[in-house]
């Protein structure tokens, strides 16, 4: 049976800082740089939830967008779009939201409710950086 990865491609806005409360704003300004600022500041998030599986030889398909479409927007948009990561969600109390963390994050929230294998979730913070993971 042929493999195939199917991707598909969601959007959520959300704001964020990045700091480590041991160091001083000064020290953070320098590690964590503009993403440092105290009073936080947004990015428009672009993220490709990927899949992995056999064509069903009857429908052509892999999986269905539209189930993969519904069960990101359950899980991963609507605990993530228009919140304040740092103080909105939970998973980021006590960790920095990177865009690395955030897709570690967003792995965990989808484990296990796909209708095909997860296989990379490529998320992207602004059009010129992004972050891939495939769950190792
Ligand atoms: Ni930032």
């Amino acid at each position: 049976m042929p493999i195939v990865t199917i991707t598909r491609r969601v959007h959520f806005s959300a704001a964020h800082r990045l700091h480590d409360p041991a160091l001083s704003d000064e020290e953070n300004l320098r590690v964590f740089g503009p993403c440092s600022n105290p009073n936080y500041h947004g990015h428009n998030y672009e993220l490709d939830v990927s899949v992995t599986g056999e064509v069903d030889p009857a429908t052509g398909y892999v999986a269905d967008l539209g189930t993969i479409k519904r069960l990101v927007e359950e899980r991963v948009i609507s605990c993530l779009d228009h919140k304040n990561l740092n103080l909105d969600v939970p998973a980021f109390a006590d960790l920095n939201p990177t865009a690395e963390n955030i897709v570690i994050v967003i792995w965990q929230m989808l484990q296990g409710g796909l209708p095909a294998k997860l296989e990379k979730l490529v998320l992207w913070e602004t059009p010129q950086n992004y972050v891939e993971y495939r769950g190792e």
